[in-house]
């Protein structure tokens, strides 16, 4: 794997006309931990991670700073940011069929990113590294899933062929949006592992407690687009001290460890 990244958001703020999703947030995920955003719906948790990663939609208004391991994002081009996406960042995003293109193979995707980012010397080595890629990823079946259009594939299997693409670079930094949701509790567990398996820094945003207390060593809520508490996830969880958090805490009880 590639260094753990450093990120530094630095009163990060991005309106949509006279919408503040992101209001001023200065949020740090250290080298190789966890970081969960947690915070409700709309709080703006998908907009600040479009927006770290240079896709705030194109209606986005945006100020403040992204560094990367002290590489200065928001200076980047569009061509220098696509090469730290999925390089140095690997993403996955809220909706995995965003992620993926339903008109190609699971398998020619792959083999795609690895070739963009000359991971792979020639197409036939990437095309050789695409069964254990899937397979890290969790799909018992990697020669068949890289067979298959995504349509092909169930929701929890199209969800580990995004993380697949996503780590298949092997990123220093994985970006996470509500990567669980969707998933039965066994093959949710899973894919939290498979997240957290690598070592690389990550930022994973939720609205599930019970994702935080998996995965989190430091959780930040947010709400109406600032950032109100940021600790460590233990503490935060079992002891919040903002009236929001304490009330994210209290609506999901009994949530496993
Ligand atoms: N392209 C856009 N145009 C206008 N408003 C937007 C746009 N994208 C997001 N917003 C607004 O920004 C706010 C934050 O949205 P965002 O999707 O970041 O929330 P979220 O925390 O990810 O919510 P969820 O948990 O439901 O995914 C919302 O009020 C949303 O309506
Ligand atoms: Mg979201």
């Amino acid at each position: 794997m590639s260094a753990p990244e450093r990120l530094d958001m630095v009163d990060l703020t991005v309106t949509h006309g006279a919408v503040r999703a992101v209001d001023g947030v200065s949020l740090t995920v250290h080298p190789g931990e966890a970081l969960v955003l947690l915070g409700e719906s709309g709080s703006g948790k998908s907009t600040l991670a479009r927006t770290v990663l240079g896709l705030p939609g194109p209606t986005a208004r945006v100020s403040g700073g992204v560094r990367l391991s002290g590489t200065d994002l928001r200076a980047l081009d569009e061509r220098a940011l696509s090469d730290v996406r999925g390089r140095r960042i690997g993403y996955v995003p809220q909706d995995p069929d965003a992620g993926l293109d339903p008109l190609r193979r699971i398998g020619a995707q792959l083999v795609e990113v690895l070739l963009r980012h000359r991971v792979a010397a020639s197409r036939r080595a990437a095309r050789e590294a695409v069964p254990a890629l899937l397979d890290a990823a969790g799909l018992t079946d990697p020669d068949r899933a890289a067979r298959s259009h995504p349509h092909e594939l169930s929701g929890g299997q199209r969800q580990r062929a995004v993380i697949a693409l996503a780590l298949a670079c092997a990123p220093g930094l994985l970006i996470a949006d509500e990567p669980t949701t969707a998933l039965d509790a066994l093959v949710r567990s899973r894919v939290l592992d498979l997240l957290t398996a690598g070592g690389s820094s990550l930022l994973v945003v939720t609205h599930d407690i019970g994702v935080a207390r998996r995965i989190g060593h430091r959780v930040a809520v947010m709400r109406a687009g600032r950032i109100v508490e940021t600790g460590p996830a233990d503490r935060v969880l079992t002891t919040p001290r903002h009236a929001h958090s304490a009330a994210l805490v209290a609506a999901q009880p009994g949530v496993p460890r």
